[in-house]
């Protein structure tokens, strides 16, 4: 049975809950490959909104079995607040959800020192991350000195914590003047976690080869977006791991050949949150419409998102770098507001079009436009495709044409229901 991967194609937030929550109800099995708790998917179902952060958004679905792969960076303490509060709202997660033993802990000095060099950084330098700890954690991780959830089920865990705790304290006080970590406070609550979910700790990767031979279906769930990949996106404000096609194999241990088809998540505009290069972005009062429009405030850190128009450019870069088998169209609903809509065909770098999304330099690329007519109608909740007024479609086959991929899904509203499955 094939796999499906769902990954974001701009700077994350693009929707892809909606999507993996309307997915979900034919899946058996759904994996988190990256990224952290900087992660917030959004689902609504019958007008209940519920965010989510490290647990994988298909939760809700009674067949579902969740896997945190390898590829995630786990903040125990945060995760277990995440599953309790889900239990308490009625649905089992300790009872369908499967931990990889190779994820790496995140602790909270990791989130110290994120903090820490954020708030030192000088202005070009800062990267306006979500201060979880994400990419200090990714860094332990690649100097060799982190501790995997694994870690936890051996006997000597507590000295090895204590020497990565000893590392850890000498850096923040020397360079930040952080008073030190105590190793006994995080031991004591690492204890909840443990009791929680020690039995939840297994092979991800082994499990997920043997269930995708025995025929169930596979939906792998990015986080972030392309544009934040850390070698794909826009360094260095990017987060730190593979949120792209490339990610989801090394982040989950599924073998390539089980992948059939990758869904990019495309918001009909753009947006972006912390800091970086944003070459359709909209300042001052355009902004701030579309943002109203939109509700662009991130769902992790509540920070207004950077508002701008849909970028071909960005989409083709995606479309290549992940294989896009097909994408779904989120948030077209918002651009009903519009008289003209512009979207942007291509880049120029001193009056020469670039031939693709440029590794850098991304902040002195003239943008052109092309613009297309609005359709001034709302169109939420809009089931059916030949329903989509006809400027809308026309809208839609215009971005299709443009970046070479059929849409085969389209988001009109935030909930379940507010969804064209299929478009001729
Ligand atoms: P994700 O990180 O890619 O899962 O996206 P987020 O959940 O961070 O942000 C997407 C936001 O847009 C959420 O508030 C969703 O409820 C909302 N949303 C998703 N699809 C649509 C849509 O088609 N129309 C509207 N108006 N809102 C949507
Ligand atoms: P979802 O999965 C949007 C951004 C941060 C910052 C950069 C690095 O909801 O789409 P990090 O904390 O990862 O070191 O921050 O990446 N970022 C996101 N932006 N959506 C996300 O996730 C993001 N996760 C990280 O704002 O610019
Ligand atoms: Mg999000």
């Amino acid at each position: 049975m094939p796999a499906t991967l769902v990954v974001g194609t701009q700077w994350g937030d693009e929707g892809k809950a909606k999507v993996i929550d309307f997915l979900s109800k034919d899946t058996d099995i759904i994996v988190r490959y990256q990224g952290g708790a900087n992660a917030g998917h959004t689902v609504v179902v019958h007008g209940k909104k519920y965010v989510f952060h490290l647990v994988p958004s298909g939760v809700i679905y009674d067949q579902t079995t969740c896997v945190i792969g390898n590829g995630v960076v786990l903040d125990p303490m945060f995760f277990i607040e995440e599953c309790d509060k889900l239990q308490s709202e009625g649905f089992p997660v300790y009872d369908k959800l499967l931990i990889s033993d190779a994820c790496h802990l995140l602790f909270p000095f990791h989130g110290l020192v994120d903090s820490a060099r954020e708030s030192v950084s000088s202005p070009g330098r800062k990267i306006g991350t979500t201060k979880k700890g994400i990419g200090i954690c990714y860094a332990d991780k690649m100097m060799r000195i982190g501790l995997r959830v694994g870690d936890l089920l051996e006997d000597d865990f507590e000295s090895r914590l204590n020497h990565l705790v000893e590392e850890k304290n000498a850096e923040l006080g020397k360079l930040y003047g952080i008073e030190k970590i105590s190793t006994k406070e995080i031991v004591d609550r690492l204890k909840y976690f443990n009791s929680k979910v020690r039995k939840n700790i297994v092979n991800t990767a082994f499990y997920l080869d043997t269930q995708l031979k025995a025929g169930k279906r596979v939906l792998l769930e990015g986080a972030q977006g392309t544009g934040l990949d850390v070698d794909f996106g826009t360094y260095p404000y990017v987060t730190s791991s593979n949120p792209t096609t490339g990610g989801a194999f090394i982040g989950s241990g599924i073998a390539f050949q089980y992948l059939k088809s990758v869904i990019g998540i495309t918001k009909a505009y753009t947006t972006r949150v912390g800091e970086g290069p944003f070459p359709t972005e909209l300042e001052g009062e355009e902004g701030e419409k579309l943002r109203a429009l939109g509700q662009e405030y991130g769902a992790t850190t509540g920070r207004p998102r950077r508002c701008g128009w849909f970028d071909t450019e960005v989409l083709r870069h995606a479309v290549r770098i992940n294989g896009l088998t097909s994408v779904a169209l989120t948030k077209i609903d918002v651009l009903s507001a519009y008289d003209k809509i512009p979207v942007a065909v291509a880049y120029e770098r001193n009056g020469k079009k670039l031939d693709c999304f440029p590794s850098q330099g991304l902040e002195h690329v003239k943008v052109i436009y092309e613009e297309f007519p609005g359709w001034k109608t709302d169109i939420t909740g809009i089931g059916e495709f030949d329903q989509l007024p006809s400027r809308c479609k026309d809208y839609v086959r215009a971005l299709e044409k443009l970046i070479g991929v059929r849409i085969d899904l389209i988001s009109t509203g935030p909930d379940r229901k507010d969804t064209i499955a299929s478009c001729p």
